[in-house]
């Protein structure tokens, strides 16, 4: 059978209860594209205004003139929509069930817990000087505290900007300087996989970099009491802290486009991007998203193994849930450890009815086997969630029947950072499922499938990703920078956000993600420019030049291939291979690591002096045979060379 042979039907029992049939989706769709002024005021009304807008959408997508802002004149604030409007009601109903990466550690926050730890932090800020507009680093391990810190942001108005734990020093300077942050929370050490990883040690290392005397002071968690360095005047205690502040911090009513967060990304070119969010229709995006998408019952036990450096961790551990008044599980740990039950065993311990988690973590497990299930029963399990790149169907069929029992409809969600929620996704009571497919585009979406001329292209055809109008989650801008916002996602196809993926579009009108069209590369989920690790090798003193290109890894998705052409002085060796990999690994991050190097004495370019990527990522997936045009190579015999001379095979 082809892949798009394979269909699983909506199940008539699942339909009967969920938020949406067919019909529903159908009706809301259709309402959503054709009146979004009626069907998002409408929406907007799941939140809790402390001024009710009156002006729905005001959003221009022209290249002279990107503006967008949703429910512009309303007021809110994100935190008391989060935690306060549910006190009443479920005060004591768990908000975050946290499990540690020691099986034997966790813990319950219920909502009246999670709101007092909350408002005592945000006091803590206040009493920092922190304030509405200031911006907060967190360089966080998974522990409830990282919610906290966001949601005490949210409380005062001030934007935080969190920075994955397994970025660098460097990485974590470039961002707290671009962010011009006053206060980076932390903790001493976190804990994945039964090693250490010394956070403090980093931001110890971050804060000597130029630019970061920005940073007035260091909030520290204390999560293992390991050893750290301390900083007279500059450090603090986070318990020190808090624990002197009142549980009493009225929530600061806020402009529905005030910023909520930034959050960094990689693009195709330059250093990583801010993102900016704002309050309300990202807040109306992720909780509408979470309801739909994984039919959130009320007091079921919501699972999103993402971690929240990264936009999943935002929309789907923290606000898209406690925004709908859910039990949201934060797992500190990795799916293998102590050993690749674990996933499983977490399900039953605290009765998980619904699991998002990546095609990266699904591959890695099936890898052992499907006895790798036998510790658990999982038979709480509902819905099955899938983001932050393709799901093969092989996977898809081994995660529907291995994990989920087959009886667990699998939403494979597309978004991005910049979407700030789900937006092509099916919903599990409406929609037939093709695995491989993330199907049909939620309430409001509008896919279009583009030629490279912008042409639009109509029916069951290939095409670059591009959404035709605004939607409320949507980024409004790059950080300081709304001229690199305009350039990036609106110049290419103008009157359009292009996404930068590349798509196909079937008989049924089904999306299949087909993968990165610029030079990002997706490397187990974890987005990343080919930019930044070659501006990286190339600040090495061996090497001359460097090319990095994505290639087909059975697990991670991607793997990194590189191209080296070393400096006169220098010989290939298998000591400067691993030199080169632990450089990019400090310099960026673990997550950067280098899969493969190849040493290229030249690189092929065209005449004018460009690198020929098209051709270096052919080689690298050794697809040698359809090598395309090489007639605009400058000198065409350093192609067989390199091809002779293939690093991976
Ligand atoms: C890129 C965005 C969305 C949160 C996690 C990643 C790829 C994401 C899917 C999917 C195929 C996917 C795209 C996208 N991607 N989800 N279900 N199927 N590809 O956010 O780091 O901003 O990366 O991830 O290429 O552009 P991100």
């Amino acid at each position: 059978m082809t892949e798009q042979q394979r269909v699983h039907p909506v199940r008539g029992d699942f339909a009967a209860n969920a938020w949406a049939d067919k019909e529903t989706y159908q009706s809301m769709y259709q309402q959503s594209v054709d009146d979004p002024e009626t069907f998002w005021g409408e929406q907007a009304k799941r939140l809790e205004w402390t001024k009710t807008p009156t002006k729905i959408k005001h959003t221009v997508f022209d290249t002279h003139n990107v503006d967008i802002r949703w429910f512009e004149d309303g007021e809110l604030n994100a935190c008391a929509n989060c935690l306060d409007r549910h006190l009443d009601k479920r005060g004591d109903q768990p908000a975050i069930i946290w499990e540690g990466d020691d099986p034997d550690q966790s813990k319950t926050l219920t909502y009246r817990q999670l709101h007092e730890q909350t408002c005592q932090l945000a006091n803590t800020f206040k009493a920092l000087g922190v304030g509405k507009g200031d911006v907060v680093t967190l360089y966080m391990p998974m522990i409830p505290e990282a919610a906290m810190a966001m949601l005490a942001c949210a409380r005062i108005g001030a934007i935080h900007s969190v920075v994955f734990g397994g970025f660098s020093p460097d990485a974590l300077a470039q961002r707290i300087v671009d962010a011009e942050s006053k206060l980076v929370i932390t903790a001493d050490e976190s804990v994945r996989g039964g090693k250490q990883v010394p956070l403090k040690d980093n931001v110890d290392a971050a804060l000597t970099r130029k630019g970061t005397d920005v940073v007035a002071n260091v909030l520290v968690v204390k999560r293992t009491g390991g050893e750290i360095e301390w900083h007279d005047g500059r450090d603090l205690w986070y318990h020190e802290q808090v624990d002197q502040q009142s549980a009493d911090c009225p929530a600061e009513p806020m402009n529905a486009e005030d910023p909520l967060f930034i959050l960094y990304t990689s693009g195709s070119t330059g250093a990583p991007k801010g993102l900016k969010h704002t309050t309300g229709g990202y807040l109306l995006h992720a909780a509408m998203t979470h309801q739909y998408v994984f039919d959130y019952q009320d007091g079921e036990v919501y699972w999103c193994s993402a971690d929240v450096g990264w936009v999943t961790g935002h929309s789907y551990i923290v606000y898209g849930p406690l925004a709908n008044g859910a039990t949201t599980l934060m797992f500190e740990g990795v799916p293998s450890y102590p050993s690749h039950g674990r996933l499983g065993e977490i399900i039953d311990k605290h009765n998980v009815a619904i699991l998002y988690t990546s095609p990266t973590a699904i591959r890695a497990l099936m890898a052992h086997g499907d006895d790798v299930m036998d510790s658990s029963r999982r038979d709480s399990l509902r819905v099955l969630g899938s983001v932050g790149e393709p799901i093969n169907p092989e996977a898809w069929e081994w995660f529907y029947r291995v994990i989920g029992n087959s009886t667990c409809p699998i939403v494979d969600t597309w978004w991005q950072t910049e979407t700030g929620g789900i937006m092509i996704t099916p919903l599990p009571g409406a929609t037939d499922l093709k695995p491989g497919s993330a199907t049909l585009p939620f309430f409001g979406v509008q896919p279009a499938l583009v030629s490279n001329e912008g042409k639009i292209l109509e029916g069951a055809t290939d095409g670059n990703l591009v959404i035709l109008d605004s939607w409320p989650g949507q980024a409004r801008s790059i950080w300081k920078n709304h001229e690199r916002f305009v350039q990036t996602y609106f110049s290419a196809y103008p009157g359009m956000y292009f996404t930068g993926d590349g798509c196909r579009r079937d008989e049924d009108g089904y999306y299949w993600i087909t993968g990165r069209v610029d030079d990002v590369i997706n490397v187990s989920g974890h987005r990343m420019g080919t930019a930044e690790i070659e501006s990286s090798l190339v600040a090495h003193e061996a090497v001359a030049e460097a090319a990095v290109v994505g290639y087909p890894h059975d697990v991670k998705g991607q793997g990194i291939y590189i191209y080296v052409t070393l400096k006169d002085d220098y010989e290939p060796s298998e000591e400067l291979r691993k030199e080169l990999v632990q450089w990019v690994r400090k310099d960026i991050g673990p997550i950067a690591s280098p899969d493969v190097i190849q040493w290229s004495p030249s690189l092929p370019k065209t005449r004018s002096g460009k690198i020929m990527r098209r051709i270096l990522r052919k080689i690298a997936a050794n697809e040698t045979e359809g090598l395309g045009d090489t007639s605009t190579l400058a000198d065409p015999s350093v192609v067989d060379d390199l091809i002779e001379n293939r690093a991976n095979r």
